[in-house]
Formats: structure tokens, sequence, C-alpha cells
């Protein structure tokens, strides 16, 4: 039988894009989350979160073509995540999963991922 990646049945790169680009509209001008962004321009940012989920869900591995493995926690350690910034980035990247209508066992399976990823990240007790 045919096995269909979650990147395939969620939308494809149209989805991802969609996804990581309303959360970047939230970052842009959150006052917790924007000064830890250390590039004025937030669209390089936006492109590597984009291609880190397309490789993470099943789609093309163009983000370690390009920046390796991802080792997330140790790319994220110089940047202060405590409860605070963890519940600031969730909080974008829920109106970006809102944003994507999905159908619910799909909507699930991401915002798990995601709830537990930005939970693992998590490096100061603020
Ligand atoms: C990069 C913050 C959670 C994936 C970054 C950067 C910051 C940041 C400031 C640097 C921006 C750049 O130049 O790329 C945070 C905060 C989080 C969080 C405050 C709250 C918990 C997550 C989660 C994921 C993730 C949960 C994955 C599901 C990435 C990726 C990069 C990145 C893929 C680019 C890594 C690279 O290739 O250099 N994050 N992040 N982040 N973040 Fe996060």
């Amino acid at each position: 039988s045919q096995q269909v990646t979650y990147y395939e049945a969620m939308g494809g790169d149209d989805t991802f894009r969609r996804l990581v680009h309303r959360f970047y509209e939230g970052v842009a001008t959150d006052p917790v989350l924007r000064p830890l962004y250390p590039e004025e321009d937030l669209g390089p940012a936006e492109e590597r979160l984009a291609l880190f989920l397309i490789q993470y869900w099943g789609g093309p591995t163009t983000y370690s073509e390009q920046r390796g493995h991802p080792r997330l926690r140790m790319r994220h350690h110089p940047f202060v995540i405590g409860e605070k910034e963890r519940d600031a980035w969730l909080l974008h990247m829920r109106a970006g999963v809102d944003s994507l209508d999905l159908p619910p066992h799909l909507e699930e399976v991401l915002w798990d991922y995601l709830t537990r990823a930005a939970h693992s990240l998590v490096n100061s007790e603020g």
C-alpha cells in the first residue's frame, strides 16, 4: 500500500510556509520574543523554520542540506528560553495552526509535536 507522509497529508510546502509565516507575523510585534532574534530581517529565520518543519514531517530534506543536523537544543543555547518565552512562542504558533484549517486528527498531531518540542527547548528557569 502507498505510504502517505504527514507532509503530504497536511498539504505539503504550502501548509508549512503558511504556518510559519503566520507565526513570524506574531513574533514581529511580540515584546518578549522579538528581541531574541539577532537579525533585523526575520525572513531568513522564517525560511529556516519552514524548511525544518517540512523535513521533520517527511518532505524534502533541504533543511539538513543547508544547515546540517538540526541539533535544536544546541542551536537554541544562545537564547534564554524560560516559560515566558516558550508560552509566547506557542501562542503565535497556535495562531498559525488555527489558520490552517487542518482535519482535526492532523491538527492534533501537529500541535502535540509543537507543544512537546517547545517544552523540550526551555533552557532557563527565567
Ligand atoms: C531558531 C527562538 C522553539 C525550531 C531560533 C532562533 C531563535 C529561536 C531566537 C534564531 C533565529 C534564526 O536565526 O533562525 C525560539 C524560542 C522558542 C523556540 C524562544 C520557544 C520554545 C522552537 C521549536 C522549534 C524551533 C519548538 C521546532 C519545532 C527552530 C529552528 C531554528 C530556530 C529550526 C533555526 C535553526 C538553524 O538552522 O539555525 N529559535 N525557538 N524553535 N528554531 Fe527556535
